[in-house]
């Protein structure tokens, strides 16, 4: 949770969002739910956790989150979000969680889709989704407005071969 916080709070930095909440916006993300961690696959709700972190701080420093669709018909399908600290982005790690994310939805038989939505301006993150089989699907225009920016969102998947 203390990464997660450190993490929600660059959002907006040089005017550049990555999330759907204004600073400070008291609606913010949830983070992470500890029981919906232990789920099992076959229980609406899951989540998954992969973390990075400084072994000289010991601090999580990065993340990659799944989580699953919230009724039963759509367990075949998770969402995947990810974040790494600004001090320790371009240093490959961004890739490696999400290859470890995308190695265990491989190897859980269950789940055949991946989704993620991207604000467009987010080029970085763009490029990393699709050198890595992500396709983009669709864009919702003017989807969020923080601090009077208009904000397209992008929506991506991969489905699992
Ligand atoms: C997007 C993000 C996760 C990338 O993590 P990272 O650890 O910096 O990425 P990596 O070092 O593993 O780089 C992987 C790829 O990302 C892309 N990338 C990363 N930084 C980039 C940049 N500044 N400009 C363009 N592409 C970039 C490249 O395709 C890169 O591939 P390469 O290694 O062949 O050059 C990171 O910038 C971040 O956490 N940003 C803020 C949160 C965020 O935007 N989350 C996504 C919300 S949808």
């Amino acid at each position: 949770m203390e990464h997660f916080q450190r993490h929600w709070a660059e959002s907006g930095a040089g005017g550049i969002h990555f999330m759907p909440f204004a600073p400070g916006d008291p609606t913010g993300p949830r983070g992470v739910s500890v029981d919906e961690a232990f789920s099992a696959l076959d229980q609406p709700g899951w989540q998954r956790w992969f973390c990075a972190h400084d072994v000289a701080s010991g601090l999580i420093i990065g993340h990659v989150d799944l989580k699953s669709d919230s009724l039963n018909t759509g367990l075949h399908r998770c969402e995947l979000g990810i974040g790494i600290e600004s001090a320790y982005r371009k240093n490959g790690l961004g890739r490696r969680l999400m290859t470890e994310a995308m190695g265990f939805v491989r190897e859980s038989n269950t789940i055949d889709w991946i989704d993620l939505r991207v604000f467009a301006n987010n080029l970085p993150a763009r490029s990393l989704y699709q050198s890595l089989g992500f396709v983009e699907i669709g864009t919702i225009t003017d989807r969020f407005r923080i601090d009077s920016q208009r904000i397209d969102d992008v929506m991506m998947t991969f489905q699992v071969p």
